[in-house]
This record gives C-alpha cells, sequence and structure tokens, in this order.
C-alpha cells in the first residue's frame, strides 16, 4: 500500500518551432521529418528557464491536488538538463516554490520519471512522507547539436509535474531495467578548466544511434506491458490507457501493431512538442488528467525508455 496521484501539472516554453522553421537553417524538411517522426513542432526555451518552468509544472500540480508547498516531505526531479550542475533542479524548485523539505535529482534520462516514482514508492513503503512532488524537466535544447539533423529536429523543452499522496493502492506493478550501453544515446559531460586534464574532451552533445533506439523502443514498450499485466495479475486489454515515453511516432505505432492493443487507448503528445525526455511521460499523462479521460478505477500503463539504457515502467489503478 503506497501512493495514489493527487494532482499534475505542466508547462511548456511560449516558442513553437515548426519543422519549417527548421528548414530556414537546416537541409532537411517537413516531408521527411513528419512522416519518420511524427512530429510537427517542438516548443523551444527563448527566455524561459528550465527552474521557472518545472515551477509553474509544479503550482499547477500542487494546486490540483489541493497542497500548499509547505506540505511536501520531499521533492524529487528527474532531468539530465537543468539549468545547474550543482545543486540539484530540485533544490532550485524548492527555493521558488518555498518549500523546505529535502529536494534533490534522478538522472535515468527518458525513463527518469517512472525511477522517481520508484523512488517516491520507497519513501511511502517506510513511512517517511506523506506527500512527494515528482517533476520532470528538461530542456533538451541546450544537449542537442542544432547542426546534426538527424538528432536536434527530436527534441524539445519542457516540464510536467505530479503530487503523490500516501494510503492509496498504487503501484500495482514497477519494473526498472538498465542495459548499460553508454555509446547507444549519450551526451558528454563538461569540459572544465583542469590544466591537469589530459582526458579526450568531446563536445558536450547528444549523439544516438537512431536504428538501434528504434528498435530498444519498440521491444521495450512490448515487453513492458506484457510485464507490467503479469505481475499485475490483469489482462493487457483491461488495461485503459496507455502513456509511452513520446520519442517517435513510429516506435509508437509499431508498438501498438506488435501488442495488439486499441491504438485509442494509446496517448500522444509528440506532434506537438516532440521528444521532451523524462518529462514526456507526465506531460502526456497530465493531459489526459486534465481533459477528464481518466476515470477513477482505471487502469494506466505509464513506460519509459531511454539513454542508459534504461527503462521504467510502471501500473497505477488511477484513485
Ligand atoms: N532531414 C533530412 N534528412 C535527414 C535528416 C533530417 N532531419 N536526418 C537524417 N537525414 C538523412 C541522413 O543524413 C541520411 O542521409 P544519407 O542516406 O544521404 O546519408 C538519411 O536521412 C538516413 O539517415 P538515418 O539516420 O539512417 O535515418 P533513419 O531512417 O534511421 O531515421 C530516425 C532517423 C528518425 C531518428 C530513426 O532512426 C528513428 O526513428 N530512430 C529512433 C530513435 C529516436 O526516435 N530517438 C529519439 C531520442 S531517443 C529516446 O528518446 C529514447
Amino acid at each position: 500500500m503506497s501512493f495514489r496521484i493527487l494532482g499534475t501539472g505542466s508547462a511548456l516554453p511560449a516558442r513553437s518551432v515548426t519543422n519549417d522553421d527548421l528548414s530556414e537553417f537546416l537541409d532537411t524538411s517537413d516531408e521527411w521529418i513528419f512522416p519518420r517522426t511524427g512530429i510537427k513542432s517542438r516548443r523551444i526555451c527563448t527566455t524561459e528557464s528550465l527552474d521557472e518552468l518545472s515551477v509553474e509544472a509544479s503550482r499547477a500540480a500542487l494546486e490540483a491536488a489541493g497542497v500548499t508547498p509547505d506540505q511536501l516531505d520531499l521533492i524529487i526531479c528527474s532531468t539530465t538538463s537543468g539549468d545547474h550542475l550543482i545543486p540539484a533542479e530540485a533544490c532550485a524548485i524548492a527555493e521558488l516554490l518555498g518549500a523546505s523539505c529535502p529536494a534533490f535529482d534522478v538522472s535515468a534520462a527518458c525513463a527518469g520519471f517512472i525511477f522517481a516514482l520508484d523512488v517516491a514508492d520507497g519513501y511511502f513503503a517506510r513511512g517517511r512522507a506523506e506527500r512527494v512532488l515528482v517533476v520532470a524537466a528538461e530542456k533538451m535544447s541546450r544537449l542537442v547539436d542544432w547542426e546534426d539533423r538527424a538528432t536536434c529536429v527530436l527534441f524539445g523543452d519542457g516540464a510536467a509535474a505530479a503530487v503523490l499522496g500516501a494510503g492509496g493502492l498504487n503501484p500495482l506493478a514497477m519494473s526498472l531495467t538498465t542495459d548499460p550501453s553508454v555509446e547507444i544515446l549519450h551526451v558528454p559531460g563538461v569540459g572544465g578548466t583542469s590544466p591537469y586534464d589530459q582526458t579526450e574532451r568531446p563536445a558536450s552533445v547528444l549523439a544516438m544511434e537512431g536504428r538501434r533506439v528504434f528498435k530498444f523502443g519498440v521491444s521495450t514498450i512490448c515487453t513492458s506491458v506484457t510485464e507490467l499485466a503479469r505481475e499485475a495479475g490483469v489482462a493487457v486489454e483491461d488495461i485503459d490507457h496507455f502513456v509511452f515515453h513520446q520519442a517517435n511516432e513510429r516506435i509508437l505505432s509499431s508498438a501498438v501493431a506488435r501488442l495488439g492493443i486499441d491504438d485509442a487507448k494509446v496517448t500522444r503528445s509528440l506532434a506537438e512538442t516532440g521528444n521532451i525526455s523524462s518529462a514526456c511521460v507526465p506531460l502526456a499523462l497530465d493531459r489526459l488528467v486534465r481533459a477528464g479521460k481518466i476515470t477513477p478505477g482505471q487502469l494506466v500503463a505509464l513506460v519509459g525508455f531511454g539513454a542508459g539504457l534504461d527503462t521504467g515502467a510502471c501500473l497505477l489503478r488511477w484513485e
């Protein structure tokens, strides 16, 4: 007996960048991008900081939950692209919210929100928390190489949050995995200025083996959904909503076809947001909730996957 989701929220930067906008400075086109990815536009930060987006998403989630910042026992932020290497993004969120609880980040790339849920679950299980704010916030526009048309067209910026309360039934099932491989998808760390450092200093921009990620994404979704259902003792057909990581429409449609699930149950936000790494899953969840599409008692499967290679999957009974 662990937690239930009390409220969700999300925030996106104001500037929408279309595929045509990208073709003004890159050798690319909407005709190439949209059919291969399902992405039409993405939101990119101009004047917004990630701190600001994170707090906007957090305030929306707190308001929906009816919880004030002083009632929080813990803030966990999933990010790989925070405004600060030190301190954690979660500390900046705490400061801006006026919260005084412990705050730290988790780094599990696109699976990070589900890793953070699992960490929060541990706090509830040990009776260490009553209310936890979990935020996923990513400014991918600072990690991509804007001269690499094969990667920069895929990503966007944004933040989403959920307030969890103790005493619920969730998670019905939870699974985290790591199949260690740095090279497939990675961003080298910052070089620094050490006069002693004799190591190579590659540029700190995202590099990816797209086709391997594609296969990994499809197989992760299929395996995770099957395993979640088995662990919870329900049939895959009983699951009402599927909230998958929004990497690529072709990954989603291939997984849907392979699983044989009803496409109408699969949430999508990719077309107008691009891939926002760990913020994808909670953002898509927030949109479902705010559209009034999830009703109490329904089953919701969350699946995230990405660099690591990490996967995180969670089955929730909506309360
Ligand atoms: N516009 C025009 N041409 C392009 C673009 C672009 N944006 N990007 C690549 N190309 C060109 C390449 O230069 C190449 O040209 P060439 O044959 O003359 O050398 C050709 O298109 C094929 O390039 P590939 O990289 O092999 O393209 P691919 O068919 O694999 O498609 C894609 C790339 C869409 C990224 C695909 O690999 C994919 O869907 N991968 C899944 C990975 C993914 O979605 N990752 C998201 C982030 S990771 C995550 O969230 C877990």
